[in-house]
């Protein structure tokens, strides 16, 4: 039997590496694409070098996926929320042009121009999926406690895309199933700053997390695409 072929974007944060490491210890054929070096257990043959802020990098990225074949599943799970220096603001205040411009350039643009390159290279001839790490705080229905202005709108703005992008490519890949997904709170170094609040039973180690998320991924339907689902399977309203 020919293995499913599967290619995780953002191998080195937490979801990103727990993702891959699920899909090796499943016998799954496993290409990861990270800005930095390979984890450990992921060996250079699996690991393309990217930087979401350099679009040729993901073209270059996107051809060297592109001659190993086509694939049954594809995962965004990069993303940011603080920078070294800079963290969610709490008020309209503290934007800032630059914390701005880098919230949408890696939550928002990159994953778009991921998609530009590697929504081709998902297989035609069996149900194929394309998934994108989103976030609930996305969802405009869902918000009750503002803040957070840059990421909160990098997600909404890339919900639109992943609903552009499935009505888009239903019309030439039929078999394709694009959507967004909500982890949880996830132990990350991108929830790190946040977690104080977080009782231990919501705080998810990305391991649990992402056994969550694959249970949801196997069993998405036609009608799902261009939609968010949470790790429970629940829809999250836009
Ligand atoms: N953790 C949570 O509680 C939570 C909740 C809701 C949604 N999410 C979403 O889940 C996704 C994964 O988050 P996580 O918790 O696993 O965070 P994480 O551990 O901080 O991982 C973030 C990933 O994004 C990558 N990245 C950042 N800038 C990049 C760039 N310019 N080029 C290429 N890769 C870049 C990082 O690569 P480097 O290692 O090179 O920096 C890393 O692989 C994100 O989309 C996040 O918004 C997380």
């Amino acid at each position: 039997m020919t293995k499913e072929k599967v290619i995780i974007i953002g191998s080195s944060g937490a979801i990103g590496e727990a993702f891959a490491q699920h899909y090796m210890q499943h016998d799954y054929d496993v290409l990861c694409l990270s800005r930095g070096e390979p984890p450990k257990a992921i060996s250079s043959l699996q690991h393309i070098n990217f930087d979401l802020e350099n679009e040729d990098s993901i073209a270059n990225a996107a051809a060297h996926a592109q001659s190993l074949g086509s694939y049954d599943k594809i995962i965004i799970a990069t993303g940011v929320l603080h920078a070294e220096d800079s963290f969610p603001e709490k008020t309209f205040k503290q934007l800032d042009q630059k914390f701005f411009q880098k919230i949408f350039n890696i939550n928002t643009i990159g994953p778009a121009l991921i998609a530009k390159y590697f929504l081709p290279l998902l297989k035609r001839d069996v149900i194929s999926k394309f998934v994108f790490l989103s976030a609930r705080v996305g969802s405009i229905s869902d918000n009750r406690l503002g803040g957070w202005h840059a990421y909160r709108s990098s997600k909404a703005a890339l919900n639109m895309l992943i609903k552009n992008f499935a009505i888009e490519v239903q019309r030439t890949n039929p078999n394709a199933r694009i959507f967004g997904m909500h982890p949880g709170t996830v132990d990350s170094k991108l929830s790190k700053p946040f977690q104080k609040n977080v009782s231990d039973k919501k705080l998810f180690q990305p391991t649990f997390a992402v056994q969550q998320m694959i249970k949801v991924i196997e069993e998405v339907r036609e009608s799902d695409t261009g939609k968010v689902l949470a790790y429970d399977g629940s829809i999250i309203e836009s």
